[in-house]
């Protein structure tokens, strides 16, 4: 009986249980009713007395091992999280990655550099944050000139040449006619801040790309092929431009490029208030004084500039009517760009 009692000990030791079934069978089997150690109680009332001493310890203390082996399994089988009953079901399908598409603004500003890539102009960047001397000095802006006012202009510090939020990327002209070798042809892309209030129609922050063209015996025909070329690629083979005089500090002459209304054919509606025509840019020949004050000779050289807004040409790309669409990032807009460029 000893040996018996001994024997089950060491499998009450082994023992394993991976269902709350399989526990209850070894509940049974062990201390149930007719259970191996009932049986053995049974059998311990007709061993001899003194047998009983020794053997009644070792009884109960298989007795105590078999409750305790059957509590420890169960502690076990409730600590061991259950995959049926896991918060992380394995099996479901992952959640979706969307994929984002580019902002109108890139779409476009992308547009036009790579037209004017095609054309042989490079791309040329600068700060945003800048001088006076870049942005309004060297471009022939008279000290007192109005552009240069605290209503237009984020000045972030005072003095001779005060650091403030460029108004235009004609800083940037300014930079390659510093550092570049002539002759010049590049692009300036970039954002641009003026002091002005948000409307359907204007913004503190936008952005520009202007161009510039210096080199021997540049001419106002120059500039007028280079004006025609870009809109045409723009806009579509059958569009027309027209130049209307207008004045810049830093070109002589000066004109505004309108181009046919896209949308009328050029025969008047709401989006050209009737006019057929709609302004895209900003162009001229470069003044000689600001050749001069940046050391290129204007006897020599003769250049031209032009300058446009990216948010207009996008808005009449796609007839967009709100300025502020733009910078609110409303995935409903956005969505509404998907392109591969
Ligand atoms: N800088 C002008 C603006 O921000 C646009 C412009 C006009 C740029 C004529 C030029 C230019 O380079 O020649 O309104």
């Amino acid at each position: 009986m000893k040996e018996r009692i001994e024997k089950l000990l060491a499998e009450i030791e082994e023992l394993k249980a991976q269902k709350e079934q399989e526990i209850e069978e070894i509940r049974i089997k062990l201390i149930g009713k007719k259970g191996v150690v009932t049986q053995l109680f049974d059998e311990f009332r007709n061993v001899m007395p003194e047998e009983k001493k020794e053997l009644g310890q070792i009884l109960n203390k298989l007795k105590v091992s078999a409750t305790a082996k059957i509590e420890e399994l169960r502690q076990l089988l409730e600590n061991e999280p259950q995959a049926a009953e896991s918060e992380y079901d394995l099996t479901k399908p992952g959640d979706r990655l969307e994929l984002g598409a580019r902002h109108p603004i890139s779409i476009t500003r992308s547009e036009i550099i790579s037209i004017f890539n095609k054309l042989g102009y490079a791309v040329a960047e600068g700060p945003e944050i800048e001088d006076d001397w870049h942005v309004f000095g060297a471009l022939n802006f008279p000290p007192e000139h109005p552009a240069r006012d605290m209503q237009d202009t984020f000045f972030m510090s005072t003095g001779v040449n005060p650091v403030l939020l460029r108004t235009h990327t004609s800083s940037v002209q300014v930079r390659a006619m510093e550092q570049m070798k002539l002759p010049i042809r590049v692009v300036c892309p970039g954002r641009v801040s003026r002091n002005e209030a948000i409307s359907a129609r204007a913004h503190c922050i936008f952005h520009q790309v202007e161009g510039l063209y210096i080199d021997k015996n540049v001419s106002f025909a120059d500039l007028k092929q280079a004006v025609l070329l870009f809109a045409k690629e723009m806009f579509g083979e059958n569009v027309q431009i027209r130049l209307r005089p207008s004045y810049f500090p830093f070109t002589e002459p000066s004109a505004e490029v309108d181009v046919s209304c896209n949308i009328c054919g050029g025969k008047g509606c709401n989006i050209c208030k009737g006019t057929g025509w709609l302004e895209i840019m900003g162009c001229g020949m470069v003044d000689p004084n600001v050749l001069e004050s940046l050391n290129i000779d204007s006897k020599e050289y003769s250049g031209f500039a032009f300058g446009m807004g990216v948010e207009r040409i996008a808005m009449l790309k796609w007839q967009i009517r709100d300025l502020r669409l733009y910078f609110e990032n409303d995935i409903r807009f956005l969505k509404e760009f998907q392109t591969s460029v």
